[in-house]
């Protein structure tokens, strides 16, 4: 479904993406995880098409959207449900605006039929009766089941979060997180998660994919991930529990022999 294929990344010298090579599964959630500034957000915009790679395919349905022009990567995008970091709502718009917005964009439907979309997907994210509201009135994690609504308006077979519960606390990340598998269990779309927090990631991963130094050093389920006796994969997780946020914290990826896949 989603194939990426030695892509490489820099910014000013900075080489932040590395030849990386991933294969996402259709419809399960896969997370991928690192730490933060490892380059997490950067790897999921080539996904969408917001960042182009230095080199390297990124394959979506068959196609390479590394080199498609910005016409045909729009048309592509529509495939994609995207919630963005800080959830993103039109700060001027009700909630109801948001989530009708990409409806009104891409599809010719009626005023009636928009409202009805609307009033289900806020339904869906366990949010009644709030149409009305500006995103300014609403909680944390209410706007990220406002973003989460937008992001799956329009049905996507792919759906993208970019550390959907970072900032929340621990009974809001709880209910995001059982709120991220149920829907994805009802839509049987496509999810990749990115996260820096090694608990959730257990909690909603069928894969996880383990970001480390611009490459995917280790994919494997959850069980495979807690119980793997590799040096490395038991350092990365360790790392990530202690919250360390330096890149070279003495792991190195030679150690490993995980092989990238
Ligand atoms: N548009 C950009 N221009 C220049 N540098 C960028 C840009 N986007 C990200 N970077 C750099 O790439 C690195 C990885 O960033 P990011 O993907 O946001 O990390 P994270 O894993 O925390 O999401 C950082 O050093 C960041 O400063
Ligand atoms: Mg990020």
């Amino acid at each position: 479904m989603i194939k990426l294929i030695k892509i490489s990344k820099s910014f000013n010298g900075q080489k932040v993406l590395n030849e990386l090579d991933l294969d996402i599964d259709p419809e399960e959630i896969t997370v991928i995880i690192g730490q933060s500034g490892g380059g997490k957000s950067v790897l999921l915009k080539h996904i969408i098409g917001l960042i182009r790679p230095d080199s390297g395919q990124i394959i979506i349905d068959g196609v390479d959207i590394a080199n498609l022009n910005d016409k045909k990567l729009t048309e592509t995008r529509k495939k994609f449900g995207m919630l963005f970091q800080d959830a993103a709502l039109f700060d001027s718009m009700t909630v109801g605006e948001n989530v009708a917005f990409p409806l009104k964009e891409h599809t010719q439907l009626s005023g009636k039929e928009i409202n009805k979309i609307v009033n289900d997907k806020l339904n869906l994210v366990g949010l009644d009766n709030i149409t009305h509201k500006m995103p300014s009135e609403l909680s944390g994690g209410m706007r990220k089941r406002v973003g989460l609504a937008r992001a799956i308006a329009l049905d996507p077979k792919i759906i993208l979060f970019d550390e959907p519960t970072t900032g929340l606390d621990p009974i809001m990340r709880d209910s995001i997180d059982r709120l991220i598998v149920s829907i994805q269990k009802r839509t049987k779309a496509t999810f990749v998660v990115i996260s820096h927090d090694i608990e959730s990631t257990f909690m909603i991963a069928h894969k996880i994919a383990m970001l480390y130094q611009g490459k995917i050093v280790a994919v494997g389920t959850p069980d495979e991930i807690r119980s793997s006796n590799n040096s490395f994969v038991r350092r990365f997780i360790k790392d990530l529990k202690a919250g360390v946020r330096d890149q070279g914290s003495g792991v190195s990826s030679q150690e490993s022999g995980v092989r990238a896949c």
